[in-house]
């Protein structure tokens, strides 16, 4: 997507770890006609793919999942990171390792909500280790649902999860493919 890749390059910042902060318009501010655009344009690539519900994980991916849905025509569904024990056995739940922050966290979501003959759409924001995003197909997994694939809005494929969830068979669409951001200069895969 042209524009995501004009947005990154005149208002991402390069931080050191190899983190794009993108707070201007993806991940504190949000530009809304881009959010739409970015909604319209996952809708686009995966119109006909019977999907019936899109599923994120708190909080980033929230508002990307949310305009995806819109232009779908379906509800989007957002696992939470949870801290207690699922004692009562109504949520399915996996731990997600996240090698950006150093720790692990559980993500739960309601079986009321994910059910198996549901197709979902996986949407987050960035795509880096993939621990998130495996996260989202293992819960989709424990509930019999089938995953259509993915849309990322920012890939850093430096960091290999995109395509290790390729070579795995998922279908993964990322708005923007990073390849480098060394020197300073985001470099993005054609
Ligand atoms: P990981 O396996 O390396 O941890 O990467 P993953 O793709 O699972 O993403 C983990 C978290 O790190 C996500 O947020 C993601 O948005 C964030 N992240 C990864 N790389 C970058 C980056 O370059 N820039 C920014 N701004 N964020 C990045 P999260 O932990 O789920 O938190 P939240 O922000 O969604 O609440």
């Amino acid at each position: 997507m042209q524009l995501m890749e004009e947005k990154i390059r005149t208002e991402g910042k390069i931080l050191p770890g190899g983190i794009l902060k993108v707070g201007s318009f993806l991940n504190q501010q949000i530009d809304t006609g881009f959010l739409r655009a970015m909604g319209r344009e996952i809708a686009r690539l995966y119109g006909g793919s019977g999907i019936t519900k899109v599923l994120t994980i708190e909080a980033s991916g929230i508002a990307i999942a949310a305009a995806a849905a819109m232009e779908l025509g379906v509800p989007m569904l957002f696992a939470k990171k949870h801290k207690t024990s699922n004692v009562d056995g109504t949520v399915y739940s996996t731990v997600v390792h996240s090698f950006t922050h150093g720790t692990d966290y559980t993500v739960v979501v309601s079986r009321d909500y994910l059910l198996p003959g549901d197709t979902v759409l996986l949407v987050d924001d960035f795509l880096a280790n993939g621990a998130a995003l495996r996260g989202l197909v293992e819960l989709s997994r424990q509930a019999g649902a089938t995953v259509a694939g993915a849309a990322i809005a920012i890939e850093k494929a430096f960091q290999g999860g995109g395509d290790a969830l390729r070579a795995a068979g998922i279908r993964v669409e990322s708005l923007a493919v990073i390849e480098s951001m060394d020197g300073g200069t985001v470099t993005f895969r054609r």
